[in-house]
């Protein structure tokens, strides 16, 4: 969710994973913001997003999402991190769909909270303390693994083709369905770590998250009609690509570390 002049967060994102994974080839031509290889249109092969509709929604100025978890407090991913400690740089942007509109919320960090044992393979969350709270509604993140099945709504300003590098100032939004370790895993093989990290994605391809989507939420209705939150954009091989799903930090598995890290930010 980038605009073409904001700071770039591709070519850092890719830096940190690279470094993060100890520059194992394929993860980092799964994150190459670059690559050749297109795909669709949106998210990649999303439509634009109501305004309001997603309202937990924020974008973080190193070019990544996040979703308000408290008021003050933004949960994404690790990757899209410099590490845990006081951190005053990051800029929050809420309550508007277009990045450019005058309406926006702007709040900027106060501290940084990375997942513990945090080394690029799984455990990609991250805790974003706010310098003041947003007056926003909050999203409930998912606590058991019961919601880990079905269609997911993801959403972000990122590329919506693979290798755009640039983002959109519109925030988009699509649906994915939940792919099963045991299928994600023929095509990540054991760079999917299944415990931590969930799959999602049309084995067609043409519809997924993609670079500048990082951090932002994957969620979906809970039984009592209620947005939660299940996954966290991570990274996947390219965007969009057929039979290639994309992979989010499972949330339900974190849950407690997310809960007593926010507690103690
Ligand atoms: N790592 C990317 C980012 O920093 C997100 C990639 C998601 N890729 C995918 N194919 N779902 O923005």
């Amino acid at each position: 969710m980038l605009t073409s002049s904001s700071p770039k967060r591709s070519g850092k994102t890719l830096a940190k994973r690279a470094a993060a994974v100890g520059a194992v080839a394929l993860a980092v031509a799964s994150l190459q913001p670059l690559s050749a290889n297109a795909a669709s249109t949106r998210v990649v092969g999303g439509t634009p997003a109501a305004q309001n509709e997603f309202p937990f929604m924020v974008h973080l100025s190193m070019g990544c999402g996040g979703a308000l978890y408290k008021k003050d407090v933004v949960l994404t991913a690790a990757h899209c991190m410099d590490g845990s400690g006081n951190n005053t740089s990051i800029t929050v942007t809420a309550g508007v769909n277009d990045l450019d509109s005058s309406a926006a919320i702007k709040v900027k960090s106060k501290k940084v909270k990375v997942a513990p044992g945090y080394n690029g393979s799984g455990k990609d969350w991250a805790l974003i303390k706010l310098a003041r709270p947003i007056d926003k509604p909050t999203l409930k993140i998912a606590t058991t693994d019961r919601y880990n099945r079905g269609m997911f709504t993801i959403a972000g300003w990122g590329d919506t083709k693979e290798g755009a590098g640039e983002g959109t100032t519109k925030l988009q939004k699509a649906t994915v369905p939940f792919v099963a370790d045991r299928i994600c895993k023929r095509h990540y093989g054991n760079r999917l770590v299944s415990k931590e990290e969930l799959c999602a994605g049309w084995q067609s391809g043409g519809i997924d998250t993609c670079q500048g989507d990082s951090g932002g939420p994957m969620f979906r209705k809970d039984d009592a009609g209620k947005w939660l939150q299940v996954g966290i954009v991570s990274w996947g091989d390219g965007c969009a690509r057929a039979g290639v799903p994309g992979v989010y930090t499972e949330v339900s598995t974190f849950a407690k570390d997310i809960a007593s890290a926010a507690n103690a930010l």
